[in-house]
């Protein structure tokens, strides 16, 4: 048995949460290895919503079993405060679920930084995190001395570690305001943030795990994998439109390292693709539609963040960007996601090559300077009227919509395996 990988091909939200879930019952294992609580998978069933941040969306299938591996960063609160309403809500969660002890874990000087460096640095334009404190610790991990990684609340030197930081954090933040904040930044308090985190290490110590060892066995046992990406690859941090980008990998690339899962193992890499293209936060965007057109998608996708709640930016779907990410993540089939949003225009585009400073390309270029640069060439493909959000078989699809999936599998020479047509999980078609 090999692994599936789910993985975001644009700028994140592409519900790939809703894929997840729907592929989780072929599934023994679901793995979360990157990002943290800035991603917000939705899903639906049984007339249910739920909103996972941390909490692989393998959750709602009692037999599967859900691992936080080493590649996420914790939010400890955030993470507790998905147990306490998924179990509210009835879903069981036990030795189900697995916290990895190499996980790093986000600290209130964290969101402080995220704070204090908004809107700082050498661009005009705000990257617009989340604000949930991604980027810090994820800087700290890679800096190594003032990291703390999950396993290390529960060991003897924990409280010293935290009184470590703290002082260097203290002289370290205050530094790094700007003359607006420098007046925002009262001192953090050692003691305080060691006792709150032991509280919540106390809570989380049953789902403590070295996830790499138990997913290597898994590996030799020949179990069913299934890894959820979060974010899009478009975010990823060596591949994506640096700087407007997340601090994981989060393309194809960033499986192994976030999981420890040899590359060879994932055979099967889905691609979740928006049938029109959306971003939150600042940086690019090609086809973005800053109009009538733009805000009906909104409208009808009901666009805006599920973490954030900031309206998201619309557009067309970008398949020279998708081409590359595909590419980049070696996608095997794709999941064309929110089709029934393009029901009712009369003509839907897509951007099939870009023209920089004159020149026709087929690329996507490694700088963000040349891509805010770019002016989408656009095909146009006319549209269907009808509603097609109960429409279960690939065949009963309206003609132009077929002709629309048909078209974008060839442009990005993958085949569409997934048509989703609403949010819940009866709405999806799988093609023939
Ligand atoms: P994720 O972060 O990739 O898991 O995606 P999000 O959950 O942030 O955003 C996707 C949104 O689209 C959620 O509100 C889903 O419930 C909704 N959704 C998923 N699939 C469909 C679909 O086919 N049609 C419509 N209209 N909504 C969908
Ligand atoms: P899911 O998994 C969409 C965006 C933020 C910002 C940039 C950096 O739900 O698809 P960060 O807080 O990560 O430092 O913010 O990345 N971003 C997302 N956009 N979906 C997400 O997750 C995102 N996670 C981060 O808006 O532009
Ligand atoms: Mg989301």
């Amino acid at each position: 048995m090999s692994a599936t990988c789910v993985i975001g091909l644009q700028w994140g939200d592409e519900a790939k949460g809703k894929i997840v879930d729907f592929l989780t019952e072929q599934n023994e294992i679901v793995v979360r290895y990157q990002g943290g609580a800035n991603a917000g998978h939705t899903i639906v069933f049984d007339g249910q919503k739920f909103k996972l941040s941390l909490i692989p969306s393998g959750i709602f299938r009692p037999q599967v079993q859900c691992i936080v591996a080493n590649g996420v960063v914790i939010n400890p609160a955030s993470i507790l405060q998905e147990i306490t309403q998924l179990t509210a809500n009835g879903i069981h969660i036990g030795s189900n679920l697995m916290i990895s002890d190499r996980a790093h874990v986000i600290f209130p000087w964290h969101f402080e930084e995220d704070r204090l460096m908004n809107n700082m640095g050498i661009r005009s334009e705000a990257i617009g995190t989340t604000m949930r404190g991604i980027g810090p610790c994820y800087r700290d991990k890679v800096g190594r001395s003032l990291a703390i990684r999950f396993g290390d609340m529960f060991r003897s030197d924990f409280r010293e570690k935290v009184e470590g930081i703290v002082a260097a954090k203290n002289r370290y933040l205050p530094a790094l305001a700007s003359d607006a904040l420098k007046d925002t930044v009262p001192p953090l308090n050692a003691t305080e943030i060691y006792q709150q985190y032991s509280e919540y290490a106390n809570k989380l110590r049953p789902f403590l795990a070295d996830t790499t060892n138990y997913l290597l066995d898994a590996v030799d046992a020949g179990k069913a994998i299934l890894f959820e990406g979060a974010q899009g690859a478009l975010l990823d941090i060596d591949h994506g439109t640096f700087p407007y980008v997340t601090s994981s990998n989060s393309s194809g690339v960033g499986v192994s390292s976030g999981s420890g899962v040899p590359a060879s193992f994932i055979k099967r890499m889905i691609g979740i693709v928006k049938a029109y293209t959306t971003r939150v936060g600042g940086g690019p965007f090609p086809t973005e539609l800053n109009n009538e057109l733009g805000q009906k998608i909104r409208d009808r996708g009901n666009e805006y963040g599920t973490v954030t709640k900031r309206p998201r930016r619309c557009g067309w779907f970008d398949a020279v960007a998708v081409r590359y990410t595909s590419r980049l993540s070696g996608v095997t089939e794709l999941s064309l996601m929110l089709l029934d949003v393009l029901s009712t225009f009369d003509e839907i585009k897509v951007c099939t090559a870009y023209e920089l400073d004159g020149k026709y390309i087929e690329y996507f270029p490694s700088n963000v300077d040349d891509l805010s640069r770019v002016k989408p060439v656009y095909e146009t493909l006319p549209g269907w009227a009808d509603d097609i959000s109960s429409i279960n078989s690939f065949n009963n699809l309206p003609e132009n919509a077929r002709k629309y999936i048909a078209r974008l599998s060839e442009i990005i020479k993958i085949p569409v395996r997934i048509v989703s047509v609403g949010p819940s999980r009866e709405q999806t078609i799988v093609c023939p």
